[in-house]
């Protein structure tokens, strides 16, 4: 019984002399800094590693007296402290012997141990510091290099978005001027009327690429929803980029609905959209023979969309590419921009309607967009 109680005591000493032995080696390793004071601050323990973050060794501080004299003056509030328990995260600059600046995350807690009532834990975070500011710096510089990139892009895009529109305005008004002027009398007001409203929607096209630009990149302007015919949308499309195709010895065949219901739709952007299919088409068959350069649109509606399809005989789709043809600047072509079909698909999704390349077969590709159709208020 005794024995067994003495050899308890035993091991009990031995563990206390162990987990002494255990601290003394942890505060003399770590390179935190660890001190203990009395409510005013004066020294009641310096741990001996002191020397790695301040310089000086533990009896030179200890000639400091005050622990303020190495941190500075009012690092916290005692009252807040006695009320917490604890205040992490005090950063301070600090000088050490050698004169060098650092900066030290500091940890002060209440105690109760040998006198002391304030524990001190000093973390030198200067190197994490200098990292921090480095990469917010490259963060910074890459910021913007990368928005330096997207603007020149975009740039470029504008640049070619807007070209196409205005060579025809440029065109049509040229038409308009022979028109007029070899004309003299047989002059047919319709005729006139005609290219000049073409040259209006062109105008409005440039204005409407600018402002789905914006909206790319944040900015959002609201839709100018009406009530739509589809076919018509197409028909106005082919009429503006019937002399582009004729130049570039492509048959745009339409196969149209005989009777489509009316979709909501903002007439501009749907025209964009129509648009950019068929000039994505009729680039995918610009390395066929004359004769096989083809671009079929269709238009059919279900009982809740009108489908608009546009095939062509052209180079149609690796796998590989199918799943990026939508993302922004993806474009394989040496002119190209890469923001059609995103612009696409962004006004697509602004109508509540889909934009997709089909799988296929055959050579060429297969676009669709399907809008939702527009409820007609029910008659009562
Ligand atoms: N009808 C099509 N046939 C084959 N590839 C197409 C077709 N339409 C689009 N693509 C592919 O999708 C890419 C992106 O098209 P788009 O966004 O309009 O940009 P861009 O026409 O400026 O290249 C094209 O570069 C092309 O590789
Ligand atoms: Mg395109």
């Amino acid at each position: 019984m005794t024995n067994a109680t003495d050899g308890g005591r035993t091991s009990a000493y031995g563990a206390l002399r162990e987990s002494e032995e255990l601290h003394r080696a942890t505060l003399g390793n770590i390179s935190d800094a660890v001190f203990l004071t009395d409510d005013a601050g004066t020294y009641v323990f310096i741990c001996p590693n002191v020397d790695v973050i301040f310089g000086y060794d533990p009896d030179e501080v200890q000639t400091m007296l005050k622990i303020s004299r190495l941190l500075g003056e009012g690092l916290f509030d005692l009252a807040e402290l006695k009320a917490n328990g604890e205040i992490r995260n005090v950063e301070r600059e600090i000088t050490t012997k050698s004169g060098e600046q650092r900066t030290v995350l500091i940890h002060v807690k209440c105690v109760a141990i040998r006198g002391a009532t304030v524990l001190y834990t000093c973390r030198d975070i200067t190197e994490l510091k200098h990292a921090e500011r480095d990469l917010s710096a490259a963060r910074l510089e890459l910021a913007h290099a990368s928005r330096l990139a997207l603007v020149s892009q975009l740039m470029a895009s504008i640049v070619h978005e807007i070209v196409q529109p205005l060579t025809a305005i440029q065109t049509n008004s040229e038409v308009a001027l022979h028109i007029v002027n070899s004309r003299g009398k047989n002059l047919r007001h319709e005729d006139l009327c005609e290219i000049l409203s073409d040259i209006s929607d062109l105008s409005d096209g440039v204005t409407r690429i600018v402002s789905q630009l914006r909206g790319l990149i944040g900015k959002h302007k609201s839709l100018d929803l009406r009530t739509i015919d589809m076919n018509r949308a197409v028909r106005d499309v082919m009429r503006l980029i019937h002399t582009d195709a004729l130049r570039r010895g492509v048959t745009i065949h339409a196969d149209l609905a005989t009777s489509l219901p009316t979709v909501r739709a903002d007439r501009i952007s749907l025209h964009q959209v129509i648009l950019n299919l068929i000039v994505n088409a009729m680039d995918a068959t610009d390395h066929n023979p004359m004769k096989e350069r083809l671009v079929i649109v269709r238009t059919r509606s279900s009982d809740d969309i009108v489908e608009l399809e546009v095939s062509d005989t052209g180079s149609g789709i690796s796998a590989d590419h199918r799943t990026k043809l939508f993302e922004v600047f993806f474009t394989t072509k040496t002119e190209g921009v890469g923001l059609g079909l995103a612009i696409a698909r962004s006004i697509a999704e602004a109508h509540g309607g889909r934009i997709w390349a089909e799988e296929r077969s055959g050579p060429g590709a297969t676009f669709r967009l399907t809008l939702p159709l527009q409820h007609e208020p029910v008659a009562t």
